[in-house]
Parts: structure tokens; C-alpha cells; sequence
């Protein structure tokens, strides 16, 4: 498997200009990002991923189906592929950085932007002439060329007002406007902030990765934080009633009324910086969904086969780690749990998610770390491997 460090930059940008002057504002195309770049996962393997039960894939039918771009859900019986024929449909399939842990490595490029964002590794393939149709996504996504050649047409401006197609199951620009296009062959990099319609078509037959990036919603971390905040308060503090001034008509909810109970709403909401920060730690490491751990493990005893160096560790990969440092106090997270940890110990834990040997008997040398780590595997949430 190769390795990548970074994207190569063209000549003048780097991680830092990138963000200043490309994240969430423009598209840019990095031709020749990943030299020497070659596919790992061919299309035939990618199509049998999309067989099987537990990969989340799916499937547009672009005319052939029971109606224009018809979404279909995997797993997928073998023999679509032939009804399918050789144009006219795509098919994508996400967490692949979960499902094939080995090819995580290929994040590594970007890991300039933290992990608390990053949503996953997605492959989509296309016959020549097939796409997903122009459209556009919420979320940052870097489009990485692995096979094949495709041609981006991109808008020029975000513009959440396009004209959709009727009726279709996905959202399908019906008058696109582009005003760029890049013809792009594997290990070129195409960046888009959310919002820029986009249509990319397969010259030959093709394979293309989105790395996505998401941030949480407003309104999606206030109602988590509201059920937080609220759970330590209790019905019986009554609401306290200062002096007020006795109304003519009992009908009405008062000036005085509404912003004493404004008050008491934003007070219980704000109660604690630190107590948000560090529910804050919880709920961005959070598991989506539902894992099947392996806790039937003695974390103890595994360590002994670590020190050993018989065996590797590693971090499951849809187990996500963070720290945070609030007053000089390292808060270390894992799969929505918080440990209090010497700050080395938690950078070394978010700096990897492999380790074996030297590397390990580094890690394990740190202060705290032989403890976190047997119960981060007490937890399911890293494994040891065989070297
Ligand atoms: C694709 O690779 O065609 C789908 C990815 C996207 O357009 O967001
Ligand atoms: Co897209």
C-alpha cells in the first residue's frame, strides 16, 4: 500500500494558504496531488463491496430504471451489474475508511483538518458517460481521481436557489450553469466548499474517492447541548419571582414576565463554559452508530503482549479520538468517553491509530499510558494485532 504525507501542493500553496484562501470559499484543482498514485482497491472489489450486507453502498440509475435517476439502496445480488450493462449509472460506496481499515492511510494528506470533521472515505464508479448527475452537497469534499479519466463541470458561485429536476429520489440540478471544467486522471485532487453545483463524467471507466468533511449543525449541537445542560435541573427550583408590579389586567404576560423567564432559560443554558467544552469533547467523538465492540477482552493481560512486542495496537477505525485543554487540564476523548490524561499521552493517542514496536514501546513508556490504553481495549475501542 503507498503512503502519502501530504497533498502535493502546486507551487505557492500550502496547508495554511489553502485554508485561508480556498476552505468553505472556492474550488481548487490540484492536478498531480498524489504522484505516482495507484489504485489499491480495483473496481471489480469495489463492486463486490456492494454485495455484501454490512457496506453501506448505493446506486444511480440514470434512464434505465422506473424513473429518471432512480436511487437504489445495496447490497446488491452480483447479476445487477450485467442488467446494468455499460452506461448510464454509478455506483458509491461510503466508509470505506471503516470497512477497509488498511485504507485509512489515505487520509492521512488531510489530516490538517481535524478528525473531529471528517465523515469519510467514498468511492463512486461510473461506465464511460455515467455520473451522479449535476448537483450539489452540503459538505466539503475533496475528489480524489483513482482510475480512469472524468470530466468536472463546477458552477461558479454556491447557490442554494438551483431549479431541481421533479420527482426524482436524489436532488438533480434541472439548468446548471457551469462555468469551469477540469479533465482529471488519477492522482488528481479536485476541492469543493458545499454548495457549488458540480457534475462529473466519466471519459473512460472510472473510480473517483470523495473525502468528505462535515460540521456539526447549529441546531444539531443545541439540542444535544439543551438535553446536557438541562438534565441537572430539576422541576422543584421553582422559578424565583422578584418584586413586580401588580397587573391591571391578569390576562397579561408582561415585559417584566417574559424577560425574567428569557433569563432563566439563558442561565440554564450557560451555566458552565467548561461544561459545555467538555460535552462538547463527548458529543464530537460521539459513535454515529451502533458498533459491535469486542469488550470480552482482558485489556491487562493484552498490555503484557504488547510489552512483549508480539503484537500491534491499533484504534478502531470507527472509534474517533480528541483532546481538548481547558485551565491546563488535558481532557482526552474516545468513542464519547472522557479521561483526564498527562497531555503527551493524549497527543501521542490522536497522533496515530497504529502502533507496533518502537512506536509502541514509545507510547506505552508515557505517563498514564499503559492504563488508558488496557481500558481503551477493555472498551472495544482500540485492538491489538498480530506483527
Ligand atoms: C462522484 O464521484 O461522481 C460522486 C461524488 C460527488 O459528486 O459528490
Ligand atoms: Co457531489
Amino acid at each position: 500500500m503507498q503512503h502519502f504525507d501530504s497533498i502535493n501542493w502546486p507551487e505557492s500553496l500550502s496547508a495554511q494558504r489553502f485554508i485561508a484562501e480556498f476552505w468553505q470559499q472556492k474550488p481548487l484543482y490540484i492536478p498531480n496531488a498524489f504522484p505516482g498514485f495507484e489504485n489499491p482497491l480495483p473496481a471489480d472489489e469495489l463492486g463486490g463491496l456492494a454485495c455484501e450486507p454490512e457496506v453501506a453502498s448505493r446506486m444511480l440509475i440514470e434512464s434505465r430504471g422506473e424513473k429518471p435517476w432512480e436511487l437504489r439502496q445495496g447490497p446488491f445480488e452480483p447479476e445487477i451489474f450485467d442488467w446494468l450493462g455499460e452506461e448510464g449509472w454509478a455506483l458509491m460506496v461510503g466508509d470505506l475508511d471503516k470497512v477497509l481499515p488498511d485504507l485509512r492511510g489515505y487520509l492521512t494528506p488531510f489530516r490538517f483538518i481535524p478528525d473531529w470533521r471528517i465523515d469519510d472515505l467514498m468511492a463512486s464508479f461510473a461506465p464511460p458517460g455515467g455520473s451522479v448527475g449535476p448537483h450539489f452537497d452540503h459538505y466539503d469534499v475533496f475528489l480524489w481521481q483513482v482510475e480512469g479519466t472524468r470530466t468536472w463541470h463546477i458552477g461558479a458561485e454556491p447557490d442554494s436557489g438551483y431549479q431541481l429536476l421533479p420527482d426524482t429520489d436524489v436532488k438533480i440540478i434541472a439548468d446548471p450553469q457551469f462555468t469551469e471544467t477540469f479533465n482529471v486522471s488519477p492522482g488528481d485532487l479536485l476541492y469543493l466548499p458545499p454548495g457549488y453545483a458540480h457534475h462529473g463524467v466519466a471519459e473512460t471507466a472510472c473510480i473517483t474517492w470523495s473525502v468528505g468533511f462535515r460540521a456539526p449543525s447549529a441546531p444539531e449541537l443545541a439540542n444535544g447541548w439543551t438535553d446536557e445542560a438541562t438534565q441537572s435541573l430539576t422541576d422543584s427550583i421553582p422559578l424565583t419571582d422578584p418584586a413586580f408590579t401588580p397587573q391591571n389586567n391578569p390576562g397579561e404576560i408582561s415585559r417584566e414576565a417574559r424577560d425574567r423567564l428569557r433569563q432563566s432559560v439563558a442561565e440554564a443554558l450557560t451555566n458552565s463554559d467548561e461544561r459545555f467544552d467538555r460535552w462538547l469533547g463527548k458529543h464530537l467523538t460521539d459513535r454515529v452508530a451502533d458498533l459491535n465492540l469486542n469488550t470480552d477482552v482482558d485489556g491487562a493481560s493484552l498490555i503484557a503482549e504488547l510489552v512483549n512486542g508480539r503484537a500491534g495496537l491499533e484504534r478502531r477505525a470507527d472509534i474517533r479520538f480528541a483532546f481538548q485543554l481547558i485551565d491546563d487540564v488535558c481532557y482526552f476523548y474516545a468513542g464519547g468517553q472522557e479521561h483526564a490524561l498527562p497531555q503527551a499521552t493524549a497527543e501521542a493517542l490522536c497522533q496515530d491509530w497504529q502502533w507496533q514496536h518502537q512506536a509502541l514501546a514509545q507510547l506505552l513508556d508515557l505517563t498514564g499510558a499503559s492504563e488508558i490504553v488496557a481500558e481503551l481495549l477493555n472498551a472495544g475501542f482500540m485492538e491489538v494485532y498480530d506483527v
